[in-house]
This record gives structure tokens, C-alpha cells and sequence, in this order.
């Protein structure tokens, strides 16, 4: 049931995957929470709740964050992008097409997450070594693929976009 607004105890305004929103959020309430709970973008996953898995992950003003604990109260005038904001209406992102080629979605639990953490990398290191994309995936917990390919689909992404 929807909590009252009287109930609620901070207003924020944020723009997620570019859309902007003022919202009434409880004191204590996380951004994974607002994301999936307010905004219907159940890409970012529940998961261990402790920051410690990797799956909530976002971008917040194009850093990684876990949204499990990041409060939403605390969010407000950033840019939040989730994995539904990664993709155009026509096409997946190039490093989207590479998880495809390369099989890196099993269970895709992790997935969100991985790509967001991965997108962030190929925006700040656009020619990434295997070390730095194993590196960058420190946080996020695979129990399906091994990594391999989901390496093996970064490094792809990142050849697909040099000149
Ligand atoms: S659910 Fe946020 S890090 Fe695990
Ligand atoms: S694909 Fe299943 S946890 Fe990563």
C-alpha cells in the first residue's frame, strides 16, 4: 500500500535515465528502493542488501555506486542511470551486443550490474587491459560464467569502438 506523504520525510529531485523526478522518500529509504519500488526499474536487483555483491549497481553522475546503501535522501540533484538506460529504443549498446556474442549472460542476476560497472570503465578507460576489467569487476559476484566472458565480451566492446 503507498505510504502517505505525511509519512514521508525528504523531497528530492534527481533525473534518472534522463527523465527528471521530484519525489517523497522515507529517512532511511535506499535509491535501490526508490529505483525499483517508485520508479518500476527493477533492473538494478535485490540482493545481499550489505554492498557487498554488486548486483543494485548504478550510475550516479557516471560513477558506480550500490544503490542497497546509498540512501535516496542523498541523491538528490545527481544523475542516476540504471541498466534500462543503457540501450537506445532501436539497439543495445555495443558493449551490450559483446555480452550477447560472447555468451555472457547465464542466469543474468548479475548482469545489470556488471554492464553498469563496465560502462563506466569504457567511459573512463576506453582501451582497458584484461587486469583492468577484472579490476573494475572486484565488486560485482558472477556464479554463473566464471568471468571469462564477460571479460572476453569487455574487451570485445572496447575493440568494437577504437578507430
Ligand atoms: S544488493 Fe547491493 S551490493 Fe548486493
Ligand atoms: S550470469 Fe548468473 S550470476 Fe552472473
Amino acid at each position: 500500500m503507498p505510504v502517505p506523504p505525511s509519512e514521508r520525510d525528504v523531497t528530492i529531485r534527481l533525473v534518472v535515465n534522463d527523465r527528471a523526478h521530484q519525489l517523497d522518500v522515507d529517512a532511511g529509504e535506499t535509491l535501490l528502493g526508490t529505483l525499483r519500488e517508485r520508479l518500476g526499474l527493477t533492473g538494478p536487483k535485490e540482493a545481499c542488501w550489505e554492498g557487498e555483491c554488486g548486483a543494485c549497481t548504478v550510475l550516479v553522475d557516471g560513477g558506480p555506486v550500490a544503490s542497497c546503501i546509498l540512501a535516496a535522501g542523498s541523491t538528490s540533484g545527481r544523475v542516476v542511470r540504471t541498466v534500462e538506460g543503457l540501450a537506445g529504443a532501436a539497439e543495445l549498446t555495443t558493449l551490450q551486443q559483446a555480452f550477447v556474442r560472447h555468451a555472457a549472460v547465464q542466469c543474468g542476476f548479475c548482469t545489470p550490474g556488471v554492464l553498469m560497472v563496465l560502462t563506466a570503465l569504457l567511459d573512463d578507460v576506453p582501451e582497458p587491459t584484461e587486469t583492468d576489467i577484472r579490476q573494475a569487476l572486484a565488486g560485482n559476484i558472477c556464479r554463473c560464467t566464471g568471468y571469462q566472458q564477460i571479460v572476453e565480451a569487455a574487451l570485445d566492446a572496447a575493440a568494437s569502438v577504437q578507430p
